[in-house]
């Protein structure tokens, strides 16, 4: 859940390190920092805070030259965020020097054993615990880095994507991952690591992604060499294309990753659906649902393990599938699934949902599942990631890099793919009619539209933003497809503006959250007129009678919500099952303003990553 960044080459590395780590700021953003070789010895500058505040101090402090360097921009679980726990670590003897990202889970007894043997630790850190533990065997077995930093990765138990040099070896990096990401960019006759490809997308189009388990010797001049950590073997390079380009890691005039990747949701779905659903042909094509067909008909039930956003798209899922194409659905959170022991059998489809493709719990349900031999179907955004790598199969959403941390047009690409899966399945096993099978297409066709015009009430939304941002309690409210989206509206709001939210399903208000409802309470209730809208109606008076402040999500149109509520927000209506695509939007929308009223840091919210790949 840190960002790191690495150069060697023929440039200067702190230009395409400094930009490299403001890229990555969404994996972490507590502390920052850079090690450089100028030709002599190692510069190291490193800070709590921001990219932005080791920027301002690393030319006070060290000279900025060399052609070898590595960045760090860190989440912290080890030691707190100040300066010293900051990476890049020196080794004791200063020789080498290291960035980390993931966790070094048995850094205790390690670091015992160090410390007997004379070692000495400034930080708190397990990565400090690491680059020593390198040394000691370099030093005692009198061998090259590349080989100690393989006999010390077989001591380690964790997980970790680490870049490590040596000032007396100035002409190499060393790599290695195990649980969290790493590429490496290829250049003319340079290379570049990091966390992603966004740090080095202008410089080539050419990566290698690390698999788990691999290390690789990065050299001047060289071809890079990669190797299994365990047993030594060669590993062929596989050298991708890479799918993004500058402009989509860049915020294109918007204020804020997160509004742009908002307005990006119309085209967003489109990409996901492109080439998938074929309206003219009344056909779905996904290559992953036809290969596998079998074991989704055969399955007894779908299992969704997902963590977050991805879990409520999950659970809008399990809506779709069972009203669709009557599989039954269990939605379960990744890290409960993972340490319970659950009943998974050879008979189940679990599906993977996951936008970074990195989350740590979610990764470990999918290996507990397909170790009791269940079929694993990866939903996932990034390209190569270590979920799309580790499922059976899979599809991806296609909706392009999503950098602020709160997720958003993720969630609806995510809906957008499971939709196509739920139909297409539906078709298959004949639970849906023909024309019914048509209409939702027709329908789904015509969503980024009405996510367009769901967009236009953006100034509406911002008005309400401005009467509640004071508010400390916000409830949400919605039912059968759109109790999901009062879930995620509740948890954007407390996300980026820390204000409290709690979503729930409108009917069970009445069984213990009745009771906060006073006239200091706004309840945000999805009331759009396809499905229980006459029951959502009684909600809401029975909120009103309560005194609550009512903000309604509406069908443009709607009479009956707009003479109860305080206000109204108007969606275009579409059907009940694809409701969630337009009645999100309003939501993501409010709790973005009132982040940006209350003063927060809307891309970075505070103690959040965008990845998480610890537990
Ligand atoms: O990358 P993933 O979809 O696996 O991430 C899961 C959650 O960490 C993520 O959705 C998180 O809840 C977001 N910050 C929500 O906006």
């Amino acid at each position: 859940m840190c960002g790191i960044v690495g150069y060697i080459g023929h440039r200067e590395a702190y230009p395409i390190i400094l930009k490299g780590l403001k890229r990555l700021e969404y994996r972490g953003y507590d502390s920052a920092g850079i090690a450089l070789f100028d030709g002599n010895d190692i510069k190291l500058c490193k800070t709590k805070g921001k990219v932005d505040d080791l920027e301002k101090k690393i030319t006070k402090e060290i000279s900025t030259t060399g052609s070898l360097g590595i960045g760090h921009t860190r989440w912290a679980t080890h030691g707190v965020p100040n300066d010293v726990n900051s990476h890049p670590h020196y080794s004791n003897s200063g020789n080498l020097v290291i960035i980390h990202n993931g966790i070094i889970e048995n850094y205790e007894p390690l670091k015992k054993e160090l410390l007997k043997r004379g070692y000495k630790f400034t930080s708190d850190t397990d990565t400090e615990v690491l680059v020593n533990l390198i040394e000691d065997i370099k030093d005692n077995e009198n061998i090259k880095l590349g080989k100690a930093v393989q006999i010390a990765l077989n001591q380690v138990v964790g997980a970790y994507a680490i870049a490590v040099f040596d000032k007396n070896k100035p002409n190499e990096i060393v790599v290695a991952r195990l649980g969290s990401p790493l590429a490496i960019g290829i250049g003319d006759d340079e290379f570049f690591i990091a966390s992603d490809a966004s740090p080095f997308i202008e410089y080539t189009n050419n990566a290698i992604y690390l698999e788990d388990e691999e290390m690789a010797i990065v050299r001047r001049h060289k071809e890079v060499n990669i190797r299994k950590i365990k047993d030594d073997s060669l590993v062929n390079p596989y050298v991708q294309e890479l799918q993004i380009n500058l402009e989509q890691i860049e915020k294109g005039g918007y204020d804020h990753f997160m509004l742009k990747e908002i307005y990006e949701q119309p085209h967003a779905i489109k990409d996901t659906y492109r080439g998938r659903l074929l309206t003219d042909k009344a056909i779905i094509k996904m290559a992953g649902i036809e290969d596998n067909m079998k074991k989704f008909l055969n399955a007894n039930r779908i299992v969704v393990v997902a963590c977050g956003t991805s879990w409520h798209a999950g659970l809008v899922s399990e809506y779709i599938f069972e009203d669709l194409a009557r599989i039954p659905v269990e939605v379960e959170y990744a890290s409960e699934f993972r340490y319970r022991n659950p009943v998974i059998t050879e008979n189940d489809v679990v599906i993977a949902i996951s936008q970074s493709g990195e989350t740590a719990d979610t990764l470990a349900a999918i290996k507990l599942a397909k170790s009791k031999g269940a079929f694993v179907f990866g939903v996932c955004n990034v390209v190569g990631s270590s979920i799309a790598r580790e499922t059976d199969a899979g599809a991806y959403t296609h909706a392009g890099p999503e950098i602020g941390v709160a997720s958003t047009k993720a969630f609806t690409t995510q809906i957008t793919v499971l939709t196509l899966i739920a139909l297409r399945l539906a078709r298959a096993k004949g639970t849906i009619s023909s024309s019914d099978y048509r209409h939702h297409l027709l329908e789904l066709e015509m969503i980024p539209d009405k996510v367009a015009k769901a967009l236009k009430s953006d100034e509406k939304v911002k008005e309400i933003a401005n009467i509640y941002k004071d508010a400390k309690n916000f409830l949400y409210l919605g039912r059968g497809y759109n109790f999901p989206v009062a879930l995620e509206g509740a948890l954007k709001l407390k996300e980026i503006s820390y204000i409290h939210a709690e979503g729930y399903p409108a009917a069970e208000m009445k069984h213990g959250p009745i009771a906060l409802i006073d006239e200091n309470m706004p309840i945000v209730v999805i009331a759009t007129k396809k499905g229980h809208y006459d029951k959502i109606v009684s909600n809401i008076q029975e909120i009103k009678s309560r005194k609550g402040i009512i903000i309604g999500i509406v069908t443009k149109g709607d009479t009956m919500v707009k003479a109860l509520a305080d206000h109204v927000i108007e969606v275009p209506e579409t059907m009940e099952s694809l409701s969630p695509l337009v009645t999100t939007i309003p939501l993501q929308l409010l709790s973005y303003h009132i982040a940006v009223m209350l003063n927060k840091n809307v891309d970075q919210p505070r103690n959040l990553a965008k990845s998480v790949t610890v537990e």
